[in-house]
């Protein structure tokens, strides 16, 4: 036992982890605000779900409030890359906020496709999680009572639409791919011809995520993922390396990392939420390696090379 403690830690580091290209733009977006128009720079909502990347933003000179009637008249302010409904840009306009809006553009997609439906006269099925704010934007998008959401296979079964009743269904980006799988089979076979999205909403980072740990948590005793309690994604992720028969544990930092978890592992997997800067990766492995002397290994499953563009009033 005394060997197998000080016996050096596998750690296997999954590839593609953290930022995406959504979260990418978002802190642009406030950074390049603060250094246009000049601090303090609103912004409604957390601008990505992660205290760290708040915290460093709040010390450029954003701030941070969850209202739009808490934002002064007169500074610019930014919408997260959640989404809003779409009263929150006709409020700023009424206002003469000078607002950037931050929606991740995989998000938006989802928004348009939402109009889209209602318009060829569609109710929609949404699958998502009640109250997350990409959930609260997106039904924004349409009038109340256009779309129904749904979390789970029981709530499919539960629905009262009628066989001739037209139905589409869309989805939240940052959801299980597999369970969204198991919800969408349940959809088709009560209401088969409910019109399906053009692509996956679930989003190219969020699937990527997941089949990288996929990947590692199988050899895994421990995996660690780094990503705020409020992250859709990093839960996510917790999750699938959960069904992969190992221990999970979600960290927002270094010192969250008990050492005890370790005693008598020899594999420990690491992966980072959308949300979750780099920097904290390093964190962790520091850490780790105070308790234990470690290996590091990559595991990489796929490549990603999508940028998004600025909005227009911040592009050179
Ligand atoms: Fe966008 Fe997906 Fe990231 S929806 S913000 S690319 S997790």
């Amino acid at each position: 036992a005394t060997n197998a403690r000080t016996a050096p830690l596998r750690l296997l580091i999954a590839a593609p982890r953290g930022f995406c290209a959504g979260v990418d733009r978002a802190i642009e977006i406030v950074e390049r605000a603060i250094e246009r128009y000049g601090a303090p720079v609103y912004v409604r909502h957390e601008i990505v779900h992660n205290r760290f990347v708040v915290d460093s933003l709040k010390a450029k000179g954003a701030i941070f409030v969850e209202e739009l009637d808490e934002v002064p008249d007169g500074v610019p302010v930014v919408f997260s890359a959640h989404g809003v409904p779409k009263s929150v840009p006709a409020n700023a306009e009424e206002r003469g906020l000078d607002y950037l809006d931050a929606t991740c553009p995989l998000v938006s997609k989802v928004h348009r496709q939402a109009e889209r439906q209602v318009e060829a006269g569609r109710h929609i099925v949404f699958i998502g999680h009640k109250g997350h704010p990409e959930v609260v934007g997106t039904f924004g998008q349409v009038p109340d009572g256009a779309m129904t959401l749904v979390e789970t296979v029981e709530d499919v079964a539960a629905l009262s639409f009628g066989p001739d009743e037209p139905l589409a269904y869309l989805s939240q980006t940052t959801l299980s791919v597999d369970d969204t799988a198991q919800i969408i089979a349940a959809l088709e076979d009560r209401y088969p011809a409910i019109v399906a999205p053009k692509a996956d909403d679930i989003c190219y980072a969020t699937s990527n995520r997941q089949a990288a740990v996929k990947a590692i948590a199988g050899e895994c005793q421990l995996v660690l993922v780094i990503g705020a309690p409020n992250s859709s994604n990093s839960l996510r992720l917790v999750e699938v390396a959960q069904r992969m028969g190992a221990c999970a544990q979600l960290v927002q930092r270094g010192t969250d990392v008990d050492p005890a978890w370790l005693d008598g592992i020899d594999t420990v997997g690491l992966t980072a939420g959308a949300s979750a800067p780099e920097v904290l990766v390093r964190e962790v492995v520091d850490r780790i390696a105070q308790f234990r002397p470690l290996t590091e290994e990559v595991v990489r499953t796929a490549q990603e090379r999508i940028t998004f563009k600025l909005p227009r009033q911040l592009q050179d």
